[in-house]
């Protein structure tokens, strides 16, 4: 006898909504696909996950993450911001997927409606969605920065806006003045900012950073979310973390702790060398980072009714070839000519008619997969 099987309603609305890959590409395509860095993680980082196995990091840690690691990353928070976190205020988490699923299902009922500025990261939606919300999607502008006039037109009734700065995947760094004005609409309408930040690290031609963290305007209302992935080449790991006023990371901590419970011990012993013992792998990863965005640019720039506004950060070019071709038909018919890239239309609605890039692939095999993708994208492309 076989037993039929229905998934719960969630999984149901989830695979009926979402457009995220359910998995990798295969090794016979070249991929552009993920934001994966082909570095090595730092080596010495690599020694401190040996040696905390060796010492017997191999038993349950805290359930919201070792008191030495949080107070690291509390530290660089108060660093970075000017003003005190503690402790309580940090949770550590399965990645930044791990932070971002616990943040947004503890601030979202069913029917909670959440404000996404869009093309961004498809993991904010599917989570709202996840937790019964609403999500209303606010275009970007042309230049690809926030549209406050829009989000403000979107904040009555609302309770978050997920912010990802550096954005992926379009690349724009947004500016202290984007950030003080979302923190006015935010303040005016009570809603809590998310900001994502996990490309904070890489920054393009001197380009000022400026995290949410520094906005006085946001402290009350932040909740911060960052990850060791992307910095320190550490995708693999599953490790980052979320941060905020302490009743909310404690609602974030309750939901972290029944859903995984505590991070890996080891790799908080060797995350917690990562923040404490810098080193100049970040930047250097950031140059070789930069030279490819130039590749990619300059190749793009080559080839009729493409338009790509220069990524100022992050390691994503959003393309735009402007037919009406759907970008899934164009991610297809790329990856019949050999290439992976992601389609325009997964990271929301006004994604349509552009593809993603990764340039977190070494540059032999991106240039190749740019030249591949650059033939199927001259067929579809139609002027401006
Ligand atoms: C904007 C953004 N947020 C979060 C994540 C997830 O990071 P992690 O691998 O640490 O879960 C990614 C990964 O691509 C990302 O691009």
């Amino acid at each position: 006898m076989t037993t039929s099987f229905t998934p719960s309603r969630m999984v149901q609305d989830l695979q009926r909504r979402s457009q995220r890959p359910a998995a990798r590409p295969g090794p016979e395509l070249i991929s552009l696909a993920q934001g994966d860095p082909d570095f090595a993680t730092p080596e010495h980082i690599s020694q401190a996950l040996t040696d905390a196995l060796a010492a017997g990091a191999t038993h349950y840690a805290q359930l919201v993450g070792d008191a030495e690691l949080r107070a690291a990353l509390a530290e660089q928070m108060t660093d970075v911001s000017g003003r005190s976190f503690d402790i309580g205020q940090v949770v550590v988490t399965h990645g930044g997927s791990g932070a971002l699923a616990a943040a947004i299902l503890a601030l979202v009922d069913p029917g909670t409606r959440v404000i996404v500025p869009e093309p961004t990261y498809s993991l904010y939606a599917d989570l709202t969605w996840m937790a019964g919300g609403e999500v209303t999607f606010v275009p970007h502008q042309p230049d690809l920065h926030l549209d406050l006039d829009a989000i403000e037109a979107a904040a009555p009734g609302a309770r978050l806006v997920v912010i990802c700065n550096p954005c992926n995947p379009t690349g724009a760094v947004y500016t202290q003045g984007e950030l003080e004005d979302l923190a006015e609409i935010a303040e005016e309408h009570d809603l809590w900012v998310l900001s994502d930040e996990p490309y904070d690290h890489i920054i393009f031609d001197g380009v000022d950073f400026i995290s949410a963290l520094e906005i006085p305007a946001l402290a009350d209302r932040l909740l911060y979310v960052n990850t060791f992935s992307k910095t320190y080449a550490m995708t693999g790991w599953r490790i980052g973390w979320a941060a905020g006023p302490a009743e909310v990371i404690g609602a974030i901590g309750a939901l972290h702790r029944t859903i995984n419970g505590p991070v890996n011990s080891a790799v908080q012993r060797a995350a917690l060398v990562a923040v404490t013992e810098p080193t100049d792998w970040p930047e250097r990863m950031r140059r070789e980072y930069q030279a490819r965005r130039n590749i990619v640019s300059r190749m793009v720039a080559g080839v009729e009714n493409l338009e790509l506004v220069q990524p100022d950060g992050s390691f994503y070019a959003f393309i735009r070839y402007g037919s009406d071709v759907p970008s899934a038909d164009v991610i297809a018919r790329a990856r019949e000519a050999g290439v992976a890239v992601r389609s325009g239309a997964e990271f929301g609605p006004s994604g349509e008619g552009f593809v993603r890039v990764a340039f977190s692939t070494g540059r032999d095999r991106l240039i190749e997969g740019m030249e591949r993708l650059l033939g199927v994208l001259e067929e579809v492309a139609a002027p401006a």
